[in-house]
């Protein structure tokens, strides 16, 4: 059977890749240490996981969902809303449950591209903003971000007939791949331009939360007359470690959320609703809970900072999530690195072209392993001479 034509635009999903190399890898007898997925490796909350157990018990959350998630989920994530940026959602039509904010990420594209249309897609970036754009049948015009605008898009290099023919912007900050964060006065900016040019401003929210140094990430919803013009998906996934549940939400004014379930109802049939009861006992988590959890990654980040400057690399402490992008040594592709990272370390990292061209000359690094760990890490590579001044013949 031949698959659709579709499929050969897609490239194959990173991680899926990823998740190949390592079983080759441990195949092959490696002990490997992987810094690549963003997947938290620290539990779940307990007092997530013990609403659960009740929630499971309770035979009415067997049956179908309501297709926008149940009101008392909306509702807690309205108040959520609220109670973090001041923002006020109405919780009946203007909030919906995903089934992880990657569905409604994915799914947005089919509620607003149409095949021709343009969409303004970071590079480099999470890979799923550009390839839902091309299932769509859309085209992504990708937005370089670079140490040069501190990897912020410049919207004023985007031409003219470029913004007049897009229909969504996708953005996200605290930002996958790169670790950086944008200002509400930067998305003061972006809404301008999308009011100027009526273009959807689509902001992945999945690492708000995971921010350090007193750094707090700012919303859209901050400002004036954003709701009618931009969605925010929020993720439990990272927040609560809950990247297996499979929950997250959406916001944003009534009509743009129309026109998402509408494509939502015909696809799935919502959130298991113990989930949803487990995603509410999530969004009451008390800060401090939270607090905890950043300060085990700002204690890894700040072992990698040290341990990579020892190494040769100049870099800056990043201010959220648990990402760390880095440029490869002088001479190599990002390829070429992450496979000496893998065949003289044992070391798995995504390269930067996982995330599209302008990532070529990068690698990533996931903060999701325990502190001895990283320091592993950082000792097998200086046992295999990979610092930032190594000349690839030389390991
Ligand atoms: C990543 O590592 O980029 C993310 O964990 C992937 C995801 O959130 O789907």
């Amino acid at each position: 059977m031949k698959p659709s034509e579709r499929l050969d635009r897609i490239p194959p999903y990173i991680f899926a890749e990823i998740d190949k190399k390592i079983d080759e890898a441990k195949a092959k007898g490696y002990d490997i240490i992987s810094l690549g997925i963003g997947d938290p490796d620290t539990p779940t909350f307990p007092h997530i996981v013990k609403s659960m157990h009740e929630s499971i018990d309770d035979a009415s959350t067997h049956n179908y969902p309501p297709y926008q998630g149940t009101k008392d989920f909306r509702k807690a994530c309205a108040d959520w809303m609220k109670n973090r940026y001041n923002a006020d959602l109405n919780s009946e039509s203007e909030v919906l449950a995903l089934i992880g904010s990657k569905e409604g990420i994915a799914h947005v594209f089919l509620a607003f591209v149409d095949p021709g249309d343009i969409t303004l897609v970071p590079d480099p970036a999470y890979p799923v903003y550009r390839n839902a754009t091309v299932l769509a049948g859309g085209t992504p015009y990708f937005m370089p971000i670079g140490p040069e605008n501190n990897y912020l898009p410049d919207l004023d290099k985007i031409p003219e007939e470029i913004a007049q023919k897009a229909k969504i912007i996708f953005l996200n900050y605290p930002n996958n791949p790169t670790g950086a964060v944008a200002t509400l006065e930067y998305f003061k900016k972006v809404l301008e331009f999308a009011k100027k040019y009526n273009i959807l401003i689509c902001h992945d929210q999945a690492y708000c939360e995971m921010t350090y140094d007193g750094y707090v990430a700012p919303s859209f919803f901050e400002l004036e007359g954003a709701k009618e013009h931009c969605l925010e998906f929020f993720s439990h996934s990272k927040t609560y470690n809950m990247t297996g549940w499979r929950i997250g939400w959406v916001a944003g004014g009534e009509k743009l959320m129309k026109s998402l379930s509408v494509i939502k109802n015909n696809i799935d049939s919502g959130a298991f609703k113990a989930i949803q009861n487990a995603g509410i006992v999530a969004l009451k988590t008390p800060k401090s809970e939270i607090d905890k959890l950043n300060d085990i990654y700002k204690r890894r980040r700040d072992v990698m900072v040290q341990g990579l400057r020892e190494l040769g690399w100049q870099i800056e402490t990043p201010k959220a999530t648990f990402y760390m992008w880095l440029p490869v040594p002088q001479g190599m592709t990002s390829v070429e690195f992450v496979e000496i990272m893998l065949e003289k370390a044992h070391l798995v990292v995504p390269p930067g072209t996982g995330y599209g061209d302008k990532g070529e000359g990068f690698f990533r690094i996931a903060l999701t392993v325990e502190e001895d760990k990283l320091n592993e890490a950082l000792q097998r590579m200086k046992k295999a001479g990979i610092t930032y001044n190594m000349i690839k013949e030389a390991v």
